[in-house]
Formats: C-alpha cells, sequence, structure tokens
C-alpha cells in the first residue's frame, strides 16, 4: 500500500525539517569553533550527522512507501550566539519543535489508518524524548556553571566525550 499525498507531503516536510536541524547544528558547530571550545564543536558536530541520518531515515522510508522525495528548501542558520548556554537554549526550542512536528505527523499517520508510517514512527518519538534530555542537561549544567571559565572549559571537555549514537 502507498503512502497517501497528504502522507507524503508531511514526510516531505519533515525531511526538511530534519536537514534544517542538521545545518543549524553545523553552524552552532561553527560558531564553537570560532570562539575555540572544541568540545561544544564536536558535540554540535556529532548533532548535525544525526540529523542528517534522521533525514535519510524518512527518505528512504517515502521511498520504500512508493512516495515521491521532493527535498524542500533549507532556510540559512543563525552563526552568531552569546554563550554556550545561548546556543544549547536555542537547540532545545528547535528539539521541542522538531518533537511538535513528529506528533503531528503520527497523528495524521494515526487519522488514515497508516499502520506503517504508525509504526516507522515510534523510533523517532524515543529519539526526541533522548535529545530533549541530552539538551536538558547541558542547559542545567551550563546554567550551574554560570560565568565561571573554569566551570565551563570543564563542560567543554565533557561534551568532547560524546560517542556517536550507535545505528538501531
Ligand atoms: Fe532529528
Ligand atoms: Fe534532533
Amino acid at each position: 500500500m502507498n503512502v497517501s499525498e497528504s502522507l507524503e507531503a508531511a514526510i516531505n516536510r519533515q525531511i526538511g525539517c530534519e536537514f534544517s536541524a542538521a545545518h543549524c547544528y553545523l553552524s552552532m558547530a561553527s560558531y564553537f569553533e570560532r570562539v575555540a571550545y572544541d568540545g561544544f564543536a564536536a558535540w554540535m558536530h556529532l548533532q548535525s550527522n544525526e540529523e542528517r541520518l534522521h533525514a535519510m531515515k524518512f527518505y528512504e522510508y517515502l521511498l520504500d512507501r512508493g512516495g515521491v522525495v521532493q527535498l524542500p528548501a533549507i532556510e540559512a542558520p543563525r552563526y552568531e550566539y552569546g554563550s554556550p548556554l545561548e546556543v544549547f537554549e536555542a537547540s532545545l526550542e528547535q528539539e521541542n519543535d522538531v518533537s511538535k512536528s513528529i506528533y503531528s505527523l503520527y497523528k495524521l499517520a494515526m487519522d488514515e489508518g497508516d499502520y506503517a508510517t504508525v509504526s516507522f514512527l515510534k523510533w523517532f518519538i524515543d529519539e526526541q524524548v533522548e535529545e530533549e534530555k541530552s539538551v536538558g542537561d547541558m542547559i542545567d549544567k551550563l546554567k550551574r556553571a554560570g560565568d565561571n571559565p573554569e566551570a565551563i572549559l570543564l563542560l567543554d571537555r565533557y561534551a568532547s566525550e560524546r560517542k556517536p549514537e550507535s545505528e538501531d
């Protein structure tokens, strides 16, 4: 059973959303590299790569279901920030928007009785919980560090220890 036209359009929007997140995280990495926070930069590069993988999961799924991939335009991301905390707060806002977008995709799939898509989306729903948590934890740590440069450098080191996520 092929995917419906409305789901096809929504999945294409979601592909754009994931690529746009990848683009934003890459821009955040470039900000961190510019101000010599190498650990935060590495964290952002990993995150950007993960978002690209998310986009590709949707891309492959849409093709598997007989849909047409129509990549939407991607907006130029912000590249200027005032502090690491500001970057991670922008990142959390972005993740919250992505979660909402996945929930509405899920609702559309439910309404249409497209259970293959419902099942496919479950991985993303769980993934969003993890991503919101890891960004939220970093925000808590950065708030605790406040304006203390040594504490922020320790967090930069901590961020550099992040490992790429294993694919499942
Ligand atoms: Fe994502
Ligand atoms: Fe994400």
